[in-house]
Protein backbone atom coordinates (compact mmCIF):
# COMPACT_ATOMS: atom_id res chain seq x y z
CA UNK A 1 0.00 0.00 0.00
CA UNK A 2 1.17 3.42 -1.38
CA UNK A 3 2.59 5.68 2.16
CA UNK A 4 2.21 9.48 1.73
CA UNK A 5 2.56 12.44 3.63
CA UNK A 6 -0.87 13.79 1.93
CA UNK A 7 -3.17 12.76 -0.33
CA UNK A 8 -5.01 15.51 -2.50
CA UNK A 9 -8.43 14.18 -3.85
CA UNK A 10 -9.47 16.35 -6.68
CA UNK A 11 -7.04 17.61 -8.83
CA UNK A 12 -8.35 21.43 -10.17
CA UNK A 13 -7.55 24.34 -9.28
CA UNK A 14 -7.03 24.26 -5.95
CA UNK A 15 -6.29 20.87 -5.87
CA UNK A 16 -3.11 20.91 -8.14
CA UNK A 17 -2.05 24.08 -6.39
CA UNK A 18 -2.02 22.94 -3.12
CA UNK A 19 -0.19 19.48 -4.29
CA UNK A 20 2.30 21.56 -6.26
CA UNK A 21 3.57 23.71 -3.00
CA UNK A 22 3.98 20.76 -0.53
CA UNK A 23 5.41 18.57 -2.98
CA UNK A 24 8.48 21.41 -3.29
CA UNK A 25 8.55 21.79 0.54
CA UNK A 26 9.62 17.79 0.46
CA UNK A 27 6.43 16.39 1.27
CA UNK A 28 5.03 12.98 -0.31
CA UNK A 29 2.19 14.16 -1.99
CA UNK A 30 -0.36 12.01 -4.54
CA UNK A 31 -3.06 14.06 -6.10
CA UNK A 32 -6.28 11.91 -7.33
CA UNK A 33 -9.01 12.73 -9.67
CA UNK A 34 -11.83 10.52 -10.80
CA UNK A 35 -11.92 12.28 -14.07
CA UNK A 36 -10.06 11.26 -17.28
CA UNK A 37 -9.78 15.11 -18.47
CA UNK A 38 -7.46 17.19 -16.60
CA UNK A 39 -9.00 20.24 -14.97
CA UNK A 40 -11.87 21.08 -17.21
CA UNK A 41 -13.25 23.90 -15.47
CA UNK A 42 -10.13 25.41 -16.28
CA UNK A 43 -10.11 24.85 -19.48
CA UNK A 44 -13.49 25.77 -20.46
CA UNK A 45 -13.47 28.53 -18.13
CA UNK A 46 -13.04 32.44 -19.45
CA UNK A 47 -14.34 31.12 -23.16
CA UNK A 48 -11.22 29.01 -23.29
CA UNK A 49 -8.92 31.94 -21.75
CA UNK A 50 -9.38 31.44 -18.23
CA UNK A 51 -10.21 34.78 -16.26
CA UNK A 52 -7.19 33.69 -13.84
CA UNK A 53 -7.45 36.55 -11.06
CA UNK A 54 -8.57 39.75 -11.00
CA UNK A 55 -6.49 42.70 -10.14
CA UNK A 56 -8.09 44.10 -6.81
CA UNK A 57 -9.36 40.92 -4.72
CA UNK A 58 -10.59 41.05 -1.40
CA UNK A 59 -13.19 39.56 1.49
CA UNK A 60 -15.84 41.65 -0.19
CA UNK A 61 -16.03 40.34 -3.06
CA UNK A 62 -16.92 36.77 -1.48
CA UNK A 63 -20.08 35.54 -0.58
CA UNK A 64 -20.14 33.04 3.03
CA UNK A 65 -21.45 32.84 6.33
CA UNK A 66 -18.74 33.15 7.87
CA UNK A 67 -17.35 36.48 5.73
CA UNK A 68 -13.71 37.18 7.40
CA UNK A 69 -13.05 33.29 6.83
CA UNK A 70 -10.92 34.41 3.24
CA UNK A 71 -9.02 36.97 4.64
CA UNK A 72 -6.46 35.36 5.72
CA UNK A 73 -5.44 33.18 2.99
CA UNK A 74 -6.42 36.01 -0.06
CA UNK A 75 -3.75 37.86 1.96
CA UNK A 76 -1.17 35.23 2.40
CA UNK A 77 -1.61 34.65 -1.74
CA UNK A 78 -2.30 37.39 -3.94
CA UNK A 79 -3.03 37.97 -7.19
CA UNK A 80 0.33 39.62 -7.38
CA UNK A 81 1.73 36.20 -6.32
CA UNK A 82 -0.46 34.29 -8.80
CA UNK A 83 0.79 36.73 -11.98
CA UNK A 84 4.50 36.27 -10.73
CA UNK A 85 4.11 32.84 -11.19
CA UNK A 86 2.44 32.76 -14.57
CA UNK A 87 5.02 35.03 -15.53
CA UNK A 88 7.68 32.79 -14.67
CA UNK A 89 5.87 30.10 -16.66
CA UNK A 90 6.00 32.86 -19.52
CA UNK A 91 2.08 32.82 -20.56
CA UNK A 92 1.38 35.72 -21.52
CA UNK A 93 -1.80 37.70 -20.02
CA UNK A 94 -4.21 41.05 -20.89
CA UNK A 95 -6.82 42.81 -18.72
CA UNK A 96 -10.43 42.93 -19.49
CA UNK A 97 -12.60 45.12 -18.10
CA UNK A 98 -13.00 45.42 -14.25
CA UNK A 99 -9.55 44.34 -13.77
CA UNK A 100 -10.21 40.43 -14.69
CA UNK A 101 -6.88 39.20 -16.38
CA UNK A 102 -6.77 36.31 -19.00
CA UNK A 103 -4.09 34.60 -21.03
CA UNK A 104 -3.57 35.98 -24.76
CA UNK A 105 -3.96 32.67 -25.97
CA UNK A 106 -5.63 29.57 -24.36
CA UNK A 107 -6.68 28.13 -20.70
CA UNK A 108 -4.82 24.81 -21.17
CA UNK A 109 -1.52 27.17 -20.51
CA UNK A 110 -2.34 27.39 -16.72
CA UNK A 111 -3.42 23.79 -16.59
CA UNK A 112 0.07 22.92 -17.74
CA UNK A 113 1.54 25.27 -15.79
CA UNK A 114 0.03 23.77 -12.63
CA UNK A 115 1.09 20.59 -13.64
CA UNK A 116 4.71 21.35 -14.07
CA UNK A 117 4.46 23.15 -10.45
CA UNK A 118 3.21 19.58 -9.60
CA UNK A 119 5.72 17.67 -11.56
CA UNK A 120 8.89 19.89 -9.66
CA UNK A 121 7.01 19.24 -6.33
CA UNK A 122 7.15 15.31 -7.51
CA UNK A 123 3.42 15.08 -6.49
CA UNK A 124 2.39 11.17 -7.74
CA UNK A 125 -0.93 10.95 -9.99
CA UNK A 126 -3.37 8.44 -9.35
CA UNK A 127 -6.15 9.53 -12.14
CA UNK A 128 -8.50 8.47 -13.44
CA UNK A 129 -9.28 6.49 -10.04
CA UNK A 130 -12.70 6.83 -7.76
CA UNK A 131 -12.28 7.47 -4.06
CA UNK A 132 -14.85 4.71 -2.65
CA UNK A 133 -14.49 5.22 1.13
CA UNK A 134 -12.65 7.13 3.29
CA UNK A 135 -11.58 5.77 7.01
CA UNK A 136 -9.37 8.06 9.72
CA UNK A 137 -7.25 5.66 11.45
CA UNK A 138 -5.54 7.13 14.85
CA UNK A 139 -2.43 8.62 12.41
CA UNK A 140 -3.59 8.47 8.83
CA UNK A 141 -6.45 8.24 6.28
CA UNK A 142 -6.93 5.29 4.29
CA UNK A 143 -8.53 5.84 1.39
CA UNK A 144 -10.73 3.11 -0.91
CA UNK A 145 -9.70 3.62 -4.32
CA UNK A 146 -10.38 1.21 -7.17
CA UNK A 147 -6.35 1.83 -8.01
CA UNK A 148 -6.11 0.20 -4.68
CA UNK A 149 -5.68 1.54 -1.17
CA UNK A 150 -4.00 4.69 -0.46
CA UNK A 151 -2.75 5.52 3.11
CA UNK A 152 -1.71 9.21 3.70
CA UNK A 153 -0.42 11.18 6.79
CA UNK A 154 -2.71 13.87 5.60
CA UNK A 155 -6.04 14.13 3.30
CA UNK A 156 -7.02 17.57 1.78
CA UNK A 157 -10.25 17.71 0.12
CA UNK A 158 -10.52 19.52 -3.66
CA UNK A 159 -13.20 18.15 -4.72
CA UNK A 160 -15.06 21.79 -5.90
CA UNK A 161 -18.65 21.95 -6.33
CA UNK A 162 -21.80 20.94 -8.24
CA UNK A 163 -21.47 23.52 -11.03
CA UNK A 164 -21.66 21.51 -14.45
CA UNK A 165 -22.05 17.65 -13.42
CA UNK A 166 -21.81 16.89 -17.37
CA UNK A 167 -17.89 17.55 -16.40
CA UNK A 168 -17.75 15.35 -13.59
CA UNK A 169 -18.75 18.15 -10.70
CA UNK A 170 -19.86 16.14 -7.46
CA UNK A 171 -21.35 16.82 -4.04
CA UNK A 172 -18.01 14.35 -2.53
CA UNK A 173 -16.56 16.97 -0.62
CA UNK A 174 -20.13 17.42 0.84
CA UNK A 175 -20.65 14.40 1.63
CA UNK A 176 -16.89 13.78 3.39
CA UNK A 177 -17.62 16.99 5.45
CA UNK A 178 -21.12 15.16 7.05
CA UNK A 179 -19.10 11.80 7.54
CA UNK A 180 -16.77 13.97 9.82
CA UNK A 181 -19.35 15.62 11.22
CA UNK A 182 -18.66 18.96 10.03
CA UNK A 183 -21.78 21.38 9.26
CA UNK A 184 -22.35 22.31 5.76
CA UNK A 185 -24.05 25.58 4.31
CA UNK A 186 -27.19 24.38 2.11
CA UNK A 187 -25.43 24.14 -1.43
CA UNK A 188 -27.28 26.13 -4.33
CA UNK A 189 -26.41 27.05 -7.92
CA UNK A 190 -24.50 30.59 -8.26
CA UNK A 191 -23.22 32.84 -10.82
CA UNK A 192 -26.33 31.20 -13.22
CA UNK A 193 -29.20 32.72 -15.09
CA UNK A 194 -32.46 33.49 -13.49
CA UNK A 195 -35.71 31.69 -15.18
CA UNK A 196 -39.35 32.91 -14.84
CA UNK A 197 -42.64 31.31 -15.01
CA UNK A 198 -43.36 30.74 -18.32
CA UNK A 199 -46.48 32.72 -18.62
CA UNK A 200 -45.36 35.39 -16.92
CA UNK A 201 -42.09 35.91 -18.85
CA UNK A 202 -44.52 35.35 -22.62
CA UNK A 203 -43.96 38.62 -23.22
CA UNK A 204 -40.46 38.87 -22.82
CA UNK A 205 -39.59 35.94 -24.47
CA UNK A 206 -39.33 37.75 -27.92
CA UNK A 207 -36.36 39.67 -26.64
CA UNK A 208 -34.49 37.30 -26.70
CA UNK A 209 -30.25 37.66 -27.86
CA UNK A 210 -30.86 41.99 -26.52
CA UNK A 211 -28.27 42.95 -23.82
CA UNK A 212 -28.16 46.47 -22.89
CA UNK A 213 -25.98 47.57 -18.98
CA UNK A 214 -28.37 47.62 -16.23
CA UNK A 215 -28.64 48.37 -12.70
CA UNK A 216 -29.77 45.05 -10.65
CA UNK A 217 -30.51 44.49 -6.77
CA UNK A 218 -32.04 42.20 -4.44
CA UNK A 219 -32.12 41.74 -0.05
CA UNK A 220 -31.66 44.55 1.70
CA UNK A 221 -29.26 45.54 4.69
CA UNK A 222 -25.86 43.29 4.75
CA UNK A 223 -28.33 40.63 3.25
CA UNK A 224 -28.48 43.26 -0.22
CA UNK A 225 -26.55 43.69 -3.32
CA UNK A 226 -26.38 45.90 -6.39
CA UNK A 227 -24.88 45.36 -9.45
CA UNK A 228 -24.10 47.65 -12.91
CA UNK A 229 -23.05 45.23 -15.79
CA UNK A 230 -24.36 44.19 -19.26
CA UNK A 231 -28.00 42.18 -18.88
CA UNK A 232 -28.86 39.71 -21.63
CA UNK A 233 -32.72 38.22 -22.71
CA UNK A 234 -33.05 34.96 -22.72
CA UNK A 235 -35.98 32.45 -23.80
CA UNK A 236 -36.96 31.51 -20.18
CA UNK A 237 -35.53 34.66 -18.32
CA UNK A 238 -32.38 36.84 -17.68
CA UNK A 239 -28.63 36.23 -18.01
CA UNK A 240 -25.49 38.19 -18.84
CA UNK A 241 -22.40 39.52 -16.04
CA UNK A 242 -25.48 41.41 -14.19
CA UNK A 243 -27.78 38.94 -13.47
CA UNK A 244 -24.92 36.12 -12.96
CA UNK A 245 -23.71 38.49 -10.04
CA UNK A 246 -26.77 39.08 -8.22
CA UNK A 247 -28.07 35.21 -8.46
CA UNK A 248 -25.55 34.30 -5.70
CA UNK A 249 -27.33 36.69 -3.60
CA UNK A 250 -30.68 35.87 -4.01
CA UNK A 251 -32.92 34.06 -2.68
CA UNK A 252 -36.32 31.80 -3.53
CA UNK A 253 -38.67 33.70 -3.51
CA UNK A 254 -37.71 37.15 -3.44
CA UNK A 255 -37.77 39.84 -5.76
CA UNK A 256 -35.04 41.64 -7.74
CA UNK A 257 -34.84 45.05 -8.82
CA UNK A 258 -33.67 45.98 -11.94
CA UNK A 259 -33.04 49.75 -13.61
CA UNK A 260 -33.04 49.05 -17.21
CA UNK A 261 -31.96 52.38 -18.03
CA UNK A 262 -29.14 53.18 -15.42
CA UNK A 263 -27.09 56.08 -17.49
CA UNK A 264 -30.69 58.08 -18.13
CA UNK A 265 -33.45 59.79 -16.75
CA UNK A 266 -36.36 58.62 -18.72
CA UNK A 267 -38.78 60.79 -17.17
CA UNK A 268 -36.50 64.26 -17.61
CA UNK A 269 -35.63 63.10 -21.23
CA UNK A 270 -39.08 61.93 -22.59
CA UNK A 271 -40.75 65.02 -20.97
CA UNK A 272 -38.12 68.00 -21.96
CA UNK A 273 -38.70 66.38 -25.88
CA UNK A 274 -42.05 66.20 -25.30
CA UNK A 275 -43.21 69.68 -26.29
CA UNK A 276 -44.57 70.08 -30.29
CA UNK A 277 -42.76 66.41 -30.74
CA UNK A 278 -44.01 64.97 -33.92
CA UNK A 279 -42.84 61.55 -33.17
CA UNK A 280 -45.05 58.80 -32.02
CA UNK A 281 -43.93 57.72 -28.16
CA UNK A 282 -42.20 54.44 -29.48
CA UNK A 283 -40.20 56.22 -31.42
CA UNK A 284 -38.81 58.76 -29.04
CA UNK A 285 -38.57 55.75 -26.20
CA UNK A 286 -36.49 53.89 -28.93
CA UNK A 287 -33.93 56.85 -29.75
CA UNK A 288 -32.95 56.37 -26.23
CA UNK A 289 -33.43 52.63 -25.90
CA UNK A 290 -32.99 49.63 -28.06
CA UNK A 291 -35.52 49.52 -30.57
CA UNK A 292 -36.82 45.72 -30.02
CA UNK A 293 -37.16 46.91 -26.43
CA UNK A 294 -38.72 49.69 -26.69
CA UNK A 295 -41.24 47.55 -28.92
CA UNK A 296 -41.64 44.65 -26.73
CA UNK A 297 -41.61 47.07 -23.66
CA UNK A 298 -44.72 49.00 -24.88
CA UNK A 299 -46.35 45.82 -25.28
CA UNK A 300 -45.63 44.22 -22.28
CA UNK A 301 -46.89 47.38 -20.10
CA UNK A 302 -49.85 47.81 -22.82
CA UNK A 303 -52.56 46.90 -19.67
CA UNK A 304 -51.00 49.54 -17.12
CA UNK A 305 -50.80 52.18 -20.27
CA UNK A 306 -53.39 54.06 -22.44
CA UNK A 307 -54.88 52.22 -24.93
CA UNK A 308 -52.63 52.83 -28.01
CA UNK A 309 -49.65 54.72 -26.09
CA UNK A 310 -46.58 53.62 -27.84
CA UNK A 311 -48.48 54.94 -31.09
CA UNK A 312 -49.77 58.18 -29.51
CA UNK A 313 -47.53 61.17 -30.80
CA UNK A 314 -45.14 62.15 -28.07
CA UNK A 315 -46.75 65.15 -27.37
CA UNK A 316 -49.97 64.19 -26.94
CA UNK A 317 -49.16 61.70 -24.46
CA UNK A 318 -50.30 62.67 -21.07
CA UNK A 319 -47.04 63.10 -18.35
CA UNK A 320 -48.46 61.02 -16.27
CA UNK A 321 -48.15 57.95 -18.67
CA UNK A 322 -45.09 58.99 -19.30
CA UNK A 323 -43.79 59.31 -15.81
CA UNK A 324 -45.69 55.34 -15.51
CA UNK A 325 -43.72 54.07 -18.54
CA UNK A 326 -40.50 55.49 -17.17
CA UNK A 327 -40.64 54.69 -14.10
CA UNK A 328 -41.19 51.10 -15.44
CA UNK A 329 -38.28 51.10 -17.11
CA UNK A 330 -35.99 52.79 -13.89
CA UNK A 331 -37.68 49.91 -11.66
CA UNK A 332 -38.76 46.85 -13.37
CA UNK A 333 -39.20 44.43 -10.18
CA UNK A 334 -39.78 40.95 -10.59
CA UNK A 335 -39.94 37.63 -8.92
CA UNK A 336 -37.52 34.50 -10.46
CA UNK A 337 -39.37 31.31 -10.12
CA UNK A 338 -35.72 29.89 -10.26
CA UNK A 339 -32.32 29.76 -11.82
CA UNK A 340 -31.07 27.57 -14.67
CA UNK A 341 -29.97 25.15 -11.95
CA UNK A 342 -26.08 23.53 -11.61
CA UNK A 343 -26.17 22.37 -15.25
CA UNK A 344 -25.85 25.99 -16.15
CA UNK A 345 -24.38 28.00 -13.19
CA UNK A 346 -20.57 28.54 -13.09
CA UNK A 347 -20.23 27.77 -9.46
CA UNK A 348 -21.99 26.65 -6.29
CA UNK A 349 -22.32 28.54 -3.29
CA UNK A 350 -23.02 27.26 0.15
CA UNK A 351 -20.62 24.52 0.75
CA UNK A 352 -18.39 23.27 4.25
CA UNK A 353 -19.06 25.68 6.50
CA UNK A 354 -16.17 27.89 7.66
CA UNK A 355 -16.84 28.23 10.79
CA UNK A 356 -15.41 24.59 11.42
CA UNK A 357 -12.31 25.48 9.60
CA UNK A 358 -9.43 27.02 10.52
CA UNK A 359 -8.75 29.83 8.29
CA UNK A 360 -4.90 29.65 8.30
CA UNK A 361 -4.48 25.99 7.22
CA UNK A 362 -7.91 25.34 6.31
CA UNK A 363 -7.79 21.99 8.48
CA UNK A 364 -11.22 21.09 10.49
CA UNK A 365 -10.56 21.89 14.04
CA UNK A 366 -12.22 18.95 15.45
CA UNK A 367 -10.57 16.65 12.85
CA UNK A 368 -7.10 16.59 12.48
CA UNK A 369 -5.56 16.17 9.41
CA UNK A 370 -8.65 16.73 7.42
CA UNK A 371 -8.68 19.58 4.98
CA UNK A 372 -10.80 21.37 2.89
CA UNK A 373 -10.19 23.84 0.24
CA UNK A 374 -11.60 25.59 -3.15
CA UNK A 375 -14.76 25.61 -3.92
CA UNK A 376 -16.20 22.84 -1.67
CA UNK A 377 -15.87 25.96 1.12
CA UNK A 378 -18.24 28.10 1.70
CA UNK A 379 -16.60 31.08 -0.05
CA UNK A 380 -17.66 32.27 -3.13
CA UNK A 381 -16.62 34.68 -5.54
CA UNK A 382 -18.05 37.02 -7.59
CA UNK A 383 -17.75 36.93 -11.42
CA UNK A 384 -14.44 37.94 -12.48
CA UNK A 385 -11.57 35.49 -11.52
CA UNK A 386 -12.16 35.67 -7.70
CA UNK A 387 -13.00 31.90 -7.76
CA UNK A 388 -10.02 31.19 -9.31
CA UNK A 389 -8.10 33.26 -7.30
CA UNK A 390 -9.64 31.63 -3.87
CA UNK A 391 -8.61 27.89 -5.20
CA UNK A 392 -5.12 29.28 -5.40
CA UNK A 393 -5.31 31.50 -2.27
CA UNK A 394 -6.70 28.53 0.07
CA UNK A 395 -4.38 25.58 -1.81
CA UNK A 396 -1.45 27.52 -0.75
CA UNK A 397 -2.55 28.24 2.79
CA UNK A 398 -3.10 24.28 2.60
CA UNK A 399 0.03 23.60 0.89
CA UNK A 400 2.24 25.10 3.04
CA UNK A 401 0.53 23.52 6.46
CA UNK A 402 -0.03 20.03 5.44
P1 LIG B 1 -12.45 22.31 -9.61
O1 LIG B 1 -13.82 22.10 -10.10
O2 LIG B 1 -11.50 23.13 -10.41
O3 LIG B 1 -11.74 20.88 -9.38
C1 LIG B 1 -12.38 19.84 -8.71
C2 LIG B 1 -11.76 18.53 -9.18
O4 LIG B 1 -12.28 17.50 -8.35
C3 LIG B 1 -12.12 18.19 -10.60
O5 LIG B 1 -10.95 17.87 -11.32
C4 LIG B 1 -13.06 16.99 -10.48
O6 LIG B 1 -12.89 16.05 -11.53
C5 LIG B 1 -12.61 16.40 -9.15
N1 LIG B 1 -13.65 15.63 -8.48
C6 LIG B 1 -14.93 15.99 -8.27
N2 LIG B 1 -15.59 15.00 -7.61
C7 LIG B 1 -14.69 14.03 -7.41
C8 LIG B 1 -14.77 12.76 -6.80
N3 LIG B 1 -15.92 12.30 -6.31
N4 LIG B 1 -13.66 11.98 -6.77
C9 LIG B 1 -12.49 12.42 -7.31
N5 LIG B 1 -12.36 13.61 -7.92
C10 LIG B 1 -13.45 14.41 -7.95
N6 LIG B 1 -13.71 31.13 -12.13
C11 LIG B 1 -12.88 32.17 -12.34
O7 LIG B 1 -12.31 32.68 -11.36
N7 LIG B 1 -12.66 32.66 -13.59
C12 LIG B 1 -13.26 32.12 -14.70
O8 LIG B 1 -13.00 32.53 -15.84
C13 LIG B 1 -14.19 31.07 -14.49
N8 LIG B 1 -14.89 30.56 -15.54
C14 LIG B 1 -15.75 29.51 -15.34
C15 LIG B 1 -16.48 29.01 -16.43
C16 LIG B 1 -17.35 27.95 -16.23
C17 LIG B 1 -18.18 27.46 -17.39
C18 LIG B 1 -17.45 27.34 -14.96
C19 LIG B 1 -18.34 26.14 -14.74
C20 LIG B 1 -16.74 27.83 -13.89
C21 LIG B 1 -15.88 28.94 -14.06
N9 LIG B 1 -15.18 29.48 -12.99
C22 LIG B 1 -14.36 30.55 -13.20
C23 LIG B 1 -15.25 28.89 -11.64
C24 LIG B 1 -14.01 28.03 -11.39
O9 LIG B 1 -13.85 27.13 -12.47
C25 LIG B 1 -14.13 27.24 -10.09
O10 LIG B 1 -14.53 28.06 -9.05
C26 LIG B 1 -12.78 26.58 -9.74
O11 LIG B 1 -12.42 25.66 -10.76
C27 LIG B 1 -12.88 25.86 -8.40
O12 LIG B 1 -11.67 25.21 -8.16
P2 LIG B 1 -11.65 23.87 -7.33
O13 LIG B 1 -10.25 23.37 -7.42
O14 LIG B 1 -12.26 24.06 -6.03
O15 LIG B 1 -12.61 22.88 -8.14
Amino acid sequence: MGGFDVAVIGAGAAGMMCAAVAGQRGRKVVLLDHAARLAEKIRISGGGRCNFTNRSVGPANFISENPDFCRSALAGYTPQDFIALVGRHGIAWHEKHRGQLFCDDSSEQIIEMLRRECQQGQVAWRMPCAVRGIVRQADAYLLDTDQGPVRAARLVIATGGMAIPQLGATDFGLKVARQFGLKVVEPRPALVPLTFDAAAWQPFAALAGVALQARVRTGAGKRGAEFLEDLLFTHRGLSGPAILQISSYWQPGEPIGIDLAPELSLERELLAAKPGARQQVASALAALWPRRLADAWLLAMQERLPAGFGALRLADAPDRALRLLAQGIHQWALVPSGTAGYKKAEVMRGGVDTRALDQKTMQARAVPGLHFIGETVDVTGWLGGYNFQWAWASGVACGKAV
